[in-house]
C-alpha cells in the first residue's frame, strides 16, 4: 500500500474532526484510495498544550515551514482559518508541489483567483468543499454534476450559526445573546462571530457559489449584505403571528441583464421549504436552465459534518494523484461579470 503523508494546519474543532474521521474510517478510506493516510505534522499555536494526536509519531510544530518545506508531505489540509498569513502558507505549499484541501471560505472568497492560478501552474489540486455549507456537498455538484447546464439562480441558507440562532429564538423564545453563546459552544460560529451575525460569512459563501455557478470572477465586495444583528424576539414573534419565519437568505441571480448577489434577512411564508430548514442546517436551491430546480440540504456547520467534507476532498486528491490527474479539477471563471444595479 502506498502512503499519503499529510500536514495539518490547525487543530481546532474541524481539525480534531478530521483526525477522528481518518481514524474511525481508516479501513474504508484505505479501500477506496488504495493508500494509507498518515498525518505527519500538525501546525498549532501552542506546541506545549496537551492534545489528542492521531499517532505517537505525529509531530506538533509552530513553524509552518516544517510542513511546506517537508518533501515527504504530499497534501496540506488547512483548517486553521485566517486570511493573509494562511494565504502565504498555502501559496508556498503549492509552489513546493503540495496539494491543498481547505475549509477556508474567507480565503477562497477573497483570494480565489490567485490560489486557482497557483494551483494550476504547479499542477496541484486545490479542493474546498467544506468552505460552503459544511458537510453538505454543493461545490462539486455545481462543478461536476451540473456542469453541462447553465445555472441561472442559487438561493438558500448558507450560514449555520444564524440559522441556529433564528431557530432557537423562534422555537424556544431564547434571546439573541444567550443562543449565540450556545452556537459558539457547539463550534458552529466563526472565531469572530460577527462574521456570522453580520452576514459576512454567508456573503463569502455566496461569492464562492457565484464564481463557480456563473463562472464569473465575483468578489466579496460585489455582494449586498445585511445580517441579523439587532433582530429581537418580538420581531420574530410578530413575523410568526403573520404566518412568516425570518431566515438569512443568500440569493445569486444571473440573467441577460447581468448577475447580482445578496445576503439579507427575509420573511418566508411558513410553508416555504426554506422555512423548515432548522438549527445549523443549510439548504441551497440551484436552478439550471435544463435541469430545473435542485436542492442541496444538510448540516452547514459543526465538527464531524465539516470534517467529512474535508476528508472526502482528501480522498479526491489521492485518487487524482494515483491517476496522474492532479490540478485538473477546477477551472477559472470564463465570463466577465456584469453586475446588475439594484433598483431599490
Ligand atoms: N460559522 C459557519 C456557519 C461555519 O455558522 O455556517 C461553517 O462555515
Amino acid at each position: 500500500t502506498n502512503t499519503i503523508t499529510v500536514g495539518l494546519l490547525g487543530l481546532g474543532t474541524v481539525g480534531s474532526g478530521v483526525i477522528e474521521i481518518l481514524n474511525d474510517h481508516k479501513e474504508s478510506i484505505q479501500h477506496k484510495t488504495g493508500c494509507h493516510v498518515t498525518i505527519k505534522t500538525v501546525l498549532v499555536h501552542n506546541v506545549s498544550k496537551s492534545r489528542n494526536l492521531p499517532t505517537s509519531t505525529t509531530q506538533l510544530t509552530d513553524r509552518y515551514q516544517d510542513i511546506t518545506e517537508d518533501p515527504e508531505i504530499d497534501v496540506v489540509i488547512e483548517v486553521m482559518g485566517g486570511i493573509d498569513h494562511t494565504l502565504t502558507i498555502l501559496l508556498e505549499a503549492m509552489e513546493k508541489g503540495k496539494h491543498i484541501v481547505t475549509a477556508n471560505k474567507d480565503l477562497i472568497a477573497q483570494h480565489g483567483a490567485q490560489l486557482f492560478e497557483t494551483s494550476q501552474r504547479n499542477s496541484c489540486d486545490l479542493y474546498y468543499e467544506a468552505s460552503v455549507a459544511g458537510g453538505t456537498p454543493i461545490i462539486r455538484p455545481i462543478l461536476d454534476g451540473l456542469s453541462s447546464d447553465r445555472i441561472s439562480k442559487m438561493m438558500g441558507i448558507v450560514n449555520g450559526t444564524t440559522n441556529y440562532i433564528l431557530t432557537k429564538m423562534t422555537r424556544e423564545g431564547v434571546d439573541f445573546d444567550t443562543v449565540l453563546k450556545e452556537a459558539q459552544d457547539l463550534g458552529f460560529a466563526e472565531a469572530d462571530p460577527s462574521a456570522d451575525i453580520d452576514g459576512l460569512d454567508a456573503a463569502r459563501k455566496m461569492t464562492i457559489l457565484s464564481i463557480l455557478g456563473f463562472s464569473m470572477p465575483f468578489n466579496l465586495e460585489d455582494v449586498a449584505v445585511k445580517g441579523i444583528r439587532g433582530l429581537s424576539l418580538s420581531d420574530i414573534k410578530y413575523a410568526n403571528q403573520l404566518g412568516y419565519s425570518i431566515k438569512l437568505i443568500g440569493i445569486a441571480d444571473h440573467n441577460e441583464t447581468g448577475a447580482s448577489v445578496s445576503v439579507e434577512p427575509a420573511l418566508l411564508p411558513v410553508g416555504h421549504p426554506l422555512s423548515s430548514v432548522h438549527n445549523e442546517y443549510n439548504a441551497v436551491y440551484v436552478y439550471g436552465d435544463a435541469v430545473g430546480e435542485t436542492m442541496f440540504y444538510g448540516p452547514g456547520a459543526g465538527k464531524l459534518p465539516t470534517a467529512t467534507a474535508v476528508v472526502s476532498d482528501l480522498i479526491a486528491v489521492i485518487k487524482n494523484l494515483r491517476l496522474g490527474t492532479s490540478g485538473s479539477a477546477y477551472v477559472q471563471p470564463q465570463f466577465p461579470k456584469h453586475i446588475k444595479t439594484r433598483k431599490d
